[in-house]
């Protein structure tokens, strides 16, 4: 039986001048979460939203709110992102010096705590924080625009990840992100996603096709 996905729309391909409509309409269209990609020209070579935007979205819709922090220096703005509504927050590995103080930090502040690897870096970097993380994101392009092709090699370290998470015992979600498609979709689900990150396949061709395109990513359609 295989491991029943959640995906979760990146509205980094959302329209910005509607993105209320667009969190609602993607909300009626089935999202398990929303993914928020927040960049700071700095971690990677663009720039995206703060916290204000995340804190005006939040009425827009009841799912929980997955922060992808691709930003450094991170623990000075992760209080401020959990008081904006996020549930979620997650730090790259790669963004700073003491990972394990971030993570402790997002969850003191009341929010699930998730550790994001870029392609480059190998599964063996979350082993040491495994009993501080409820989620692990596998990046599977370079962090920082979306629309790219995802990287074929993450689909192994995805498989690494799923065996540590399974031997720990504990309950950790393991997500991917970047190039996501209902084909590369499925290889990551069979490889041990839990969660899909889908920026341009989740909206693609407007509202009137986001309800397709998630049963697409789901494998149901
Ligand atoms: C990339 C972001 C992704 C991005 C995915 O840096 O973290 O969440 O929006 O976009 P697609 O699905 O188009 O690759
Ligand atoms: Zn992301």
């Amino acid at each position: 039986m295989p491991r029943a996905v959640r995906i979760a729309p990146s509205i980094l391909s959302a329209d910005f001048a509607r993105l209320g409509a667009e969190l609602r309409a993607v909300t009626d269209a089935g999202a398990d979460l929303i993914h928020v990609d927040v960049m700071d020209g700095h971690f990677v070579p663009n720039i995206t939203i703060g916290p204000g935007v995340v804190r005006a979205l939040k009425p827009h819709s009841p799912l929980p709110f997955d922060v992808h922090l691709m930003i450094a220096p991170v623990d000075p703005f992760i209080p401020d992102f959990a008081s904006a509504g996020a549930d979620i927050v997650t730090v790259h590995a790669e963004a700073g010096p003491h990972l394990h103080r971030s993570l402790a930090l997002i969850r003191e502040q009341g929010c699930k705590a998730g550790v994001s690897l870029n392609p480059s870096t190998p599964a063996a970097a979350v082993a040491p924080v495994l009993d501080a993380v409820d989620l692990v994101l596998v990046m599977s392009v370079n962090p920082g625009f979306g629309g790219q092709s995802f990287i074929e090699s993450q689909l192994d370290k995805l498989g690494a990840l799923r065996r540590m998470i399974d031997g720990s015992g504990r309950d950790i979600a393991l997500e991917i992100d970047g190039g996501i498609n209902p084909e590369t979709g499925r290889r990551a689900a069979k490889a041990g996603a839990d969660i899909l990150v889908a920026g341009t396949a989740a909206f693609a061709g407007g509202e009137r096709a986001y309800a397709e395109n998630i049963l697409r990513l789901r494998g149901d359609a």
